[in-house]
């Protein structure tokens, strides 16, 4: 299904009815990554998951994608989609950094988040010199640099060792992203501000979901991450590395379902 939103036809999945649960994917993925979430948490909510513009079937378009940028094309789809709702927000790692920008934007629109696999912290001078050479690549060689480098990082080594199919469906939809999408994505990644000075502020219900081995963003920084959110509950994930909603579906939704469950309801 495809809505304009900002003048661009984005592709999205729209499932289930009542409040509003909105999905969004990392990088360089797409909202396939949401498959095992789809069905199940739309017997609590109305699920939807946007391709963001340069993943998926969203369009191909010149970047950067900044964090604002990706945060304004989700309050436009919302408001496509006539969702006048507070929302649940849900970003994976780089869909993480759009819902904090999302909160600095539109905190009136949020009912509340589930950061997972993410950080507050913006790229260190490192981060962002590893962001270009990244960006250079994908220019001079095409997206397969990115994505051998990214696919033994994203899995956690059990999930690699036990789980092959997985490890092929999730480098099979890192590999439907352009190269113009990756450049794109890096860009806007490496100029997103540092949040952590906002976690104190966050006054909505939140949920801090986190895989044991995240090889990307290590355990310790998303627990600090939590402790600083006032009234967050932080779960982890065992056996599952950046992508614990693909490695550990089940447990994953549970603790989703039980938290959207317990939302006040308004
Ligand atoms: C992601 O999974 O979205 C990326 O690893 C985020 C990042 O590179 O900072």
């Amino acid at each position: 299904m495809k809505i304009t939103v900002n003048g661009l036809p984005i592709a999205y999945t729209d499932d289930g009815d009542g409040h509003p649960l909105l999905f969004i994917h990392g990088f360089p993925l797409n909202r396939q990554m949401w498959a095992p979430q789809v069905g199940e948490l739309a017997k609590v909510a109305r699920v939807i998951a946007p391709d963001l513009r340069g993943h998926g079937e969203s369009p191909r378009l010149p970047g950067p994608y900044e964090m604002d940028l990706l945060a304004s094309d989700m309050a436009a789809f919302l408001d496509a989609l006539a969702i006048k709702k507070r929302i649940v927000i849900c970003g994976l790692s780089m869909g993480g950094y759009v819902a904090f920008a999302f909160y600095r934007k539109y905190p009136e629109r949020l009912r509340a988040m589930i950061l997972t696999a993410t950080r507050a912290a913006a790229d260190t001078t490192d981060g962002k010199a590893n962001r270009d050479a990244m960006a250079d690549r994908v220019s001079t060689m095409g997206i397969m640099p990115v994505v051998d480098a990214m696919a033994p990082k994203l899995l956690s080594p059990i999930s690699l060792k036990e789980k092959p199919d997985l490890a092929k469906k999730v480098s099979d939809i890192m590999q439907t992203t352009s190269a113009e999408g990756m450049i794109g994505a890096l860009m806007g990644m490496k100029l997103r501000p540092d949040t952590s000075g906002m976690l104190k502020e966050i006054q909505v219900p939140t949920l801090v979901v986190h895989g044991a081995d995240d090889q990307i963003v290590p355990l310790q920084e998303a627990r600090q991450m939590a402790d600083k959110i006032p009234g967050a509950q932080f779960e982890m994930i065992p056996l599952a590395g950046h992508l614990p909603n693909l490695e550990q579906p089940e447990l994953f939704n549970k603790l989703l379902m039980e938290f959207i469950l317990r939302l006040p309801s308004s």
